[in-house]
């Protein structure tokens, strides 16, 4: 009996089935009330002493598998049917994912950023919300400096020290308080002036500026890292630097790039000269080092700074500096193959 019972364990084990009918059948035959695990325990009381230990444990045995077998079988065909009724062509390719895109302004920053980390400048960021001293004081602009009114500002009407930041050389007076020269550093980040809002002016926009103080830095390297900067972002190596008036600068220059006269568009942009003014830029005036606690006898550096929206509507071609915050999808969804 005993081997008979362990062929059916054998057999239990190679079971197969198409159906879940199939299945059931084995189970009333195996393990139904009239089944052949159900009669074997009945014979037991009949089993000679010496071999009920044995006899035992085969038995329990062929109900363990048995059982196991119909419900993996069970299990498995169930899944089947559960695919089949959903009409699941597994074969069908998957649908698209709809990826976002990044924001010009964020394409044009990283650009940016990648270019100056080239030539040894980190990444500089600061608050917007500013207070008198880094956005005006610091910068050589004491209270009633006439240039203050340059930057048409806002101000946090209960305290009229604290102001949205007109510029971001607040963070680069920041970053002189709290970092000994050498200093190669990038500033990227949003601005608000008090100016009407047009397709041309925003009353906020993103800027980019750039500080290097170390000792002997000259208005050549100034001129030098701002030729590389616009060969590598416009693939224009031609620059001019025009007298002008910043007053934590001295001297001061506006940076105009020579964009050409080739279409209909750089006649456009450049108002017919082939000129782009593209930001500001000057030697940092001594007591602006001083200020920031730098010795002004052992150090010199220049800083500039661009606007990244207006080259962000240079380089994408974008008629309205509005569309860069109205986040318009139809807008956005262009920059999909962009970086
Ligand atoms: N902070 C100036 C502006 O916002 C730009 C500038 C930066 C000019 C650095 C010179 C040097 O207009």
């Amino acid at each position: 009996m005993i081997d008979q019972i362990k062929e059916l364990i054998a057999e239990a084990e190679a079971f197969k089935a198409q159906t879940k009918e199939e299945v059931e059948a084995y189970r009333i035959k195996l393990l139904g009330q009239k089944g052949i695990v159900k009669q074997y325990f009945a014979e037991f009381k009949n089993v000679a002493n010496d071999q009920k230990k044995e006899f035992g444990q085969v038995i329990n045995t062929l109900k363990k598998t048995a059982e196991e077998k119909i419900n993996t079988l069970k299990s498995e065909l169930e899944q089947k049917e559960e695919v089949s009724q959903s009409n699941l062509d597994v074969s069908r390719p998957g649908e698209p994912i709809s990826l976002g895109a990044r924001h010009p302004i964020s394409i044009v920053k990283n650009q940016i950023i990648d270019i100056f980390s080239r030539i040894g400048f980190n990444v500089s960021e600061g608050p917007e919300v500013e207070d008198d001293w880094h956005n005006f004081t610091a910068l050589n602009l004491p209270e009633y400096h006439p240039a203050r009114d340059m930057q048409d500002t806002f101000f946090i009407q209960t305290n009229p020290d604290i102001l949205l930041r007109t510029h971001t050389s607040s963070v680069q007076v920041r970053y002189m308080e709290n970092n000994k020269p050498p200093i190669r550093t990038i500033s990227p980040g949003r601005v608000y002036r008090n100016e009407a809002i047009s397709a041309r002016s925003h009353c906020f926009f993103h800027q980019l500026e750039g500080l290097y103080i170390d000792k002997d830095v000259s208005f050549a390297d100034l001129k030098q890292t701002l030729q590389y900067f616009t060969t590598e972002l416009f693939g224009k190596s031609k620059i001019r630097l025009r007298p002008s008036y910043f007053p934590f600068t001295e001297p001061s220059a506006e940076i105009d790039v020579y964009w050409g006269l080739e279409t209909e568009t750089d006649y456009k942009i450049t108002k017919g000269t082939g000129w782009l003014e593209i930001g500001g830029c000057g030697m940092v005036d001594p007591n602006v080092l001083k200020n920031c606690g730098i010795d002004a006898e052992d150090y010199s550096g220049f800083a500039f700074g661009v606007g990244i929206d207006r080259i962000a509507m240079l380089l994408y071609q974008i008629g309205d500096i509005r569309l860069l915050s109205e986040n318009d999808v139809r807008f956005l969804e262009q920059f999909k193959s962009a970086l």
